[in-house]
């Protein structure tokens, strides 16, 4: 996720607002910029790569001043460049703006704003923000006033104006070269914080930013505007009327304020899953209305026609990932739908069909064997690669012909989480989009399963309510040797992925099967107090699947059933129960994984393992 750091005070800013980026850089980044007040003129350094780049530029050409802002992009519109780096300035480079989030309709207003005659230098929906910043402040500062008259209200209601218009999810930090000694902030939906400093404040995406000078912070809320100056706070809300500020002493050390306070990253990225859903949905679905379903996918209606296959391609996690795609892309479109594991597609001389669409799932894009896969495809006059992928201008998104980019952020755990359901989500999208261009849902169907994958996040943050039970559970069960998941259907690969998430942070033994399955062998191994993990939610094969659970029961296992919230009929033959949201059953699988992600991490922090950086593993596997 992006990095905003904002410095107004006594001292020289463009070092704090250093400091302050190289302690984001742990959130993941492809480039950094800063911009000061320097001798009342606005003045910006942007780099792509590491924020030491960035500090090297500023050795050669310094920046003096007491306000400046920073930050570090991690790219979702537009590749990592220079003209993508963020501060953004508006036409006069007299406004410059930091965002973390996403602006919906960017397209609209920057459409708008050209035809008024304002000239864009970036691919990105920030830039709109310093345009849109621009345009209200002329419109205010009108009727003979020159700007350099306008002060520090004038700036508040353009930035106001500003965030009026924008739909979305947004943090911002902007500044004013005809108001110097004031930052202004705003934010709905993505994380902004204020410290209060002695005879300096700071504007931050997080309070690890700025906790060497500071631990007074303001949380801001959905909706808030803050002007910072050296020597006060003032809040607003959205209507302009003024909020009263209630300070928290933070206690966090720093390595707690980077996980969010959490004791793990992949702790925190299970409860940022919602937001990755939203966020992913956001770029895809929207906007959404009661009459169009809008998703890209980079190839046309007519090639949609004629697709005859799907080969999916991916490894761990994100191969779980498309074999719930071959599930959810066959039910809703009826093109049938082949998933390889890409270290065996590459070497496994597939015949290539025509008309084959071959997507390659990879959270980093870097994956050597992905890539390798999709290498393979082209050689053999495969027709279109269409990437899902978490990083924007990633080796997969360069060879791939189109891309799908999922909007989870950063993702540091090594066992991989919030960039599954980024997959699942894309994937589900994909499916409607198909199915609706294939004429096997009507329009009207479509929009009805679009606007149930809308619902998704909230149920995300329902079932991960159960994380107390959850903990409690798997400190009972830390100690068993063997573990079973079962599912069907659908949720058949969430069992593999439930499994692997086990074994990855906990070494212990873990098996994924489909609940069918199980009197073919894997039955034989069960004995007294096994645990057994089913997912067993509203499902068309409901009953089968309570009869696998059943039959392991007999057998002695200690049964674990994730259940949709609703009656069924295994009470009193299960051991625990943990009940989620019911949605449709092809979109469960965002849902169920939830319970199994938390019981994989409690085990493994209740045998004291190194979660973040399982022995063995990498985040990214780039070698064969
Ligand atoms: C490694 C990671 C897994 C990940 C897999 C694929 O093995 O440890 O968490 O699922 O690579 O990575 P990708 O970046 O291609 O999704």
């Amino acid at each position: 996720m992006c990095g905003i750091i904002g410095y107004v005070g006594d001292k020289d800013s463009a070092p704090i607002v250093m400091a302050g980026l190289r302690r984001l850089e742990y959130r993941g980044y492809d480039s950094a910029g800063i911009a000061v007040i320097s001798k009342g003129r606005l003045q910006r350094r942007r780099s792509v790569g590491k924020v030491e780049l960035l500090s090297k530029m500023l050795e050669e050409e310094p920046l003096k001043g007491n306000v400046g802002i920073g930050h570090t992009r991690w790219a979702t519109h537009g590749k990592p460049s220079q003209d993508n780096a963020h501060p953004h300035t508006d036409c006069g480079g007299k406004i410059v703006v930091v965002h973390n989030g996403i602006i919906e309709n960017y397209i609209e207003i920057r459409e708008r704003l050209q035809a008024e005659g304002h000239k864009f230098s970036s691919e990105t929906d920030t830039e709109v923000i310093a345009h849109l910043v621009e345009h209200h402040l002329k419109r205010l500062g009108s009727g003979g006033k020159a700007l350099s008259d306008v002060t520090e209200p004038l700036f508040f209601e353009a930035v106001r104006q500003t965030v009026r218009e924008m739909e979305g999810a947004y943090a911002v930090g902007i500044l004013w070269e005809g108001c110097p000694g004031t930052i202004i902030g705003a934010r709905k939906q993505s994380p902004l914080v204020v410290g209060a400093g002695q005879g300096e404040n700071f504007l931050a995406s997080d309070v690890s930013a700025f906790l060497e000078r500071t631990r007074k912070v303001l949380f801001l809320d959905d909706g808030d505007i803050v002007l910072l100056n050296a020597s006060g706070i003032k809040l607003f809300n959205v209507d302009g009327k003024k909020r009263e500020i209630s300070y928290t002493n933070v206690q966090w050390d720093q390595t707690m304020a980077e996980k969010g306070g959490y004791k793990h990253f992949m702790l925190k990225e299970i409860h940022e899953q919602p937001t990755a859903v939203e966020d992913t949905l956001r770029g895809a679905l929207l906007p959404l209305d009661d009459k169009t379903m809008k998703a890209e996918f980079g190839f046309d209606s007519e090639f949609v026609k004629k697709i005859e296959k799907i080969q999916i391609v991916a490894c761990g996690t994100a191969y779980h990932a498309g074999m719930v795609g071959e599930y959810v892309i066959e039910h809703f479109s009826g093109i049938p739908v082949h998933v390889d594991l890409a270290s065996e597609f590459r070497y496994r001389e597939a015949p290539v069909r025509k008309n084959t669409l071959l997507i390659a799932i990879s959270q980093s894009g870097e994956t050597a064997d992905t890539l390798a896969a999709v290498r393979e495809n082209k050689k053999n006059g495969g027709v279109h690669t269409l990437a899902i992928c978490n990083v924007v201008g990633s080796s997969l998104t360069r060879e791939a012909q189109s891309t799908f980019h999922t909007r989870c952020g950063p993702e540091i755990g090594v066992a991989s989480t919030k960039a599954f359901v980024g997959q699942l989500t894309a994937l589900f999208v994909l499916a409607l989009h198909l199915g609706v261009a294939r004429g096997r849902l009507s329009a009207d169907e479509g929009l009805k399963y679009a606007h149930e994958l809308l619902k998704l996040p909230q149920f995300m943050r329902d079932a991960l309510k159960l994380d107390g039970d959850i903990k409690a559970m798997a400190e009972r069960l830390a100690q068993r040797g063997h573990y079973l998941f079962l599912g069907r259907n659908a949720n058949y690969p969430i069992a593999l992925e439930g499994a692997l998430k086990l074994k990855e942070i906990s070494y212990l033994h873990a098996e994924g099967f489909a609940g069918g399955e199980m009197k073919h062998g894997p039955i034989a191994i069960i004995d007294e107090g096994m645990p057994v993990l089913g997912i067993a939610v509203k499902s068309q094969i409901l009953d089968k699947m309570l009869s696998n659970l059943q039959e392991a029961k007999a057998r002695g296992a200690h049964v674990v059933a994730i259940v949709s919230q609703s009656k069924h009929k295994l009470k009193g033959d299960i051991d625990a129960e943990l009940a989620i949201p019911v949605t449709d059953e092809y979109f469960s699988p965002a849902l169920t994984v939830i319970p199994l992600q938390l019981f994989a991490y409690y085990v493994a922090a209740a045998r004291g393992c190194d979660i973040d950086k399982p022995r063995n593993l990498a985040k990214s596997v780039t070698v064969e």
